[in-house]
């Protein structure tokens, strides 16, 4: 599903990763273990397009992604709960759920745009999400920055799942602060 060849990610003369290479298959779990400032987060972020690799090349579902922008890997099934959360927090837990959403949320006629998918199902979602992490549905109308933090990280969980991904990318999901 996800194949990462030989990729080199720098931030300006600082080499952060130098030639990883991964697969992960479909229905498989793969866990990245490795000590502060490894280039765990700086993978998740090349696979995600918030970074992009000097060199090497990043697969999914056969198809290169590196060169591609992060709104466009989330359209072709691919979302990121990122480190620290990265909540909106002065939207309500709806409003950030409901944004988890919004590449789906296309309108109109004809095809999406770049592998958006259109409408539907968003509902039913939500009432999944509400199930995995009740606390959610108890607190939709408070800001997301008033969450504690475990709750603020299950909210970063369900509006990654709300995009629909394929392969969902979970940078230090345990980490409270
Ligand atoms: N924006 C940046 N500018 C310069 N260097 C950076 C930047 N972001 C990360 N780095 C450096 O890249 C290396 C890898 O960092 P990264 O955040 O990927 O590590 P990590 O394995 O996720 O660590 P942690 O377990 O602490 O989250 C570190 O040496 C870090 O200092
Ligand atoms: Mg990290």
């Amino acid at each position: 599903m996800l194949k990462l060849d030989n990729v080199y990610t720098a931030y300006g003369n600082i080499e952060a990763l130098k030639g990883i290479s991964l697969e992960v298959d479909q229905g498989e779990i793969a866990a990245i273990i490795g000590a502060n400032g490894a280039g765990k987060s700086t993978m998740l972020n090349t696979i995600s397009g918030v970074l992009h690799p000097k060199q090497g090349t990043i697969k999914f579902l056969g198809q290169r992604i590196d060169n591609l922008t992060a709104h466009a890997i989330v359209a072709l099934g691919i979302s990121q709960a990122p480190e620290g959360r990265r909540i909106f927090p002065q939207l309500t837990v709806m409003e950030n759920l409901e944004m988890g959403a919004y590449a789906r949320k296309v309108k109109g006629q004809g095809p999406a745009p770049a592998g958006f998918k259109r409408g539907s199902k968003v509902k039913s979602d939500l009432e999944n999400m509400f199930h995995y992490f009740p606390v959610l549905k108890q607190r939709l109308k408070q800001p997301g920055g008033t969450m504690s933090g475990g709750e603020q990280q299950m909210l970063a969980i369900a509006r990654a799942l709300m995009a629909q991904p394929r392969l969902l990318l979970l940078d230090e999901p345990s980490l409270e602060r």
